[in-house]
């Protein structure tokens, strides 16, 4: 087991209950995905996962373990904007060079070595290293996103609506991508998503989360083909367009 989540609450001051008891597991190489419809605590739960927003209950343990500092090595996240999530200021060497912080070890040198087998793994030219991300189109951005994740040899990684600003083509090309890094990379990917055919191909287990709780978790092809909620079946007929059995 990479991930347990525990029982996590999240009450945000203004009275939202953005999470209400969510538990959950992520086996290595099982990819999980995670369908909600906009609002119903999917961002939440990443951050709270990655220690970005605490929650008011709960526990999240990293192979049983609530070390954080490992915790920030071995599961790295991408946000879903890569135009914002990219500081313009900084180069793309500083961006990548930043993960290095939890690399402490390292000599300048390794480091170097690192960036361009970054780059190399997401398809970037070597010689960015020196450009900013304006220079950069949305999928590129994204790209480089990713590759600021993979800086540290992350064993998990959360992918936050990380193709969800993108046009179906790039989608498409970075999906392709996804698969092939996990290939290489032996990763685990908790992919969070209201797009259910990009979740469909990318997940092992589906979890789906409507009102701040799991309402329904199991394997893919069980979820998509016989889904035990409601809620499911709704979700499963809007994006595909078809009936499914009740
Ligand atoms: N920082 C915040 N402060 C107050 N409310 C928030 C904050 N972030 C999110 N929310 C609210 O919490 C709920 C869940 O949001 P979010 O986790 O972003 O859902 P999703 O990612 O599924 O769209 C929403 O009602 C949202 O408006
Ligand atoms: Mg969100």
């Amino acid at each position: 087991m990479i991930l347990q989540v525990e029982g996590l609450c999240k009450t945000y001051p203004g009275g939202v209950k953005a999470l209400d008891g969510v538990t959950l597991d992520i086996r290595a190489g099982e990819n999980l995905g995670l369908v909600g419809e906009s609002g119903c605590g999917k961002t939440t739960l990443a951050r709270v996962v990655m220690g970005l927003v605490a929650p008011d209950a709960g526990t999240v343990l990293l192979r049983g373990n609530p070390d954080r500092r490992e915790f920030c090595r071995q599961v790295r996240m991408v946000f879903q904007d890569p135009f914002t999530s990219l500081d313009p200021r900084y180069s793309v060497r500083e961006i990548l060079k930043e993960a290095l912080t939890l690399e402490p070890r390292m000599t300048t040198g390794e480091g170097l070595t690192r960036m361009r087998r970054v780059l190399d793994q997401v398809r970037m030219p070597r010689d960015i290293l020196a450009r900013y991300p304006h220079e950069f189109s949305g999928g590129e951005r994204q790209r480089l996103a990713i590759a600021r994740a993979l800086m540290t040899e992350p064993s998990l990684l959360i992918l936050d609506e990380a193709v969800s600003s993108l046009d179906v083509l790039v989608q498409k090309e970075i999906v392709l991508m996804l698969e092939e890094l996990q290939q290489r990379l032996h990763m685990t990917y908790f992919f969070i998503s209201h797009n259910l055919r990009v979740v469909r191909r990318l997940s092992r287990k589906i979890a789906v989360m409507t009102g701040g709780r799991i309402v329904e978790y199991g394997d893919r092809d069980a979820v998509f083909d016989r889904p035990a909620h409601p809620y499911t079946r709704t979700l499963i007929q809007a994006a595909f367009n078809y009936e499914v059995a009740p």
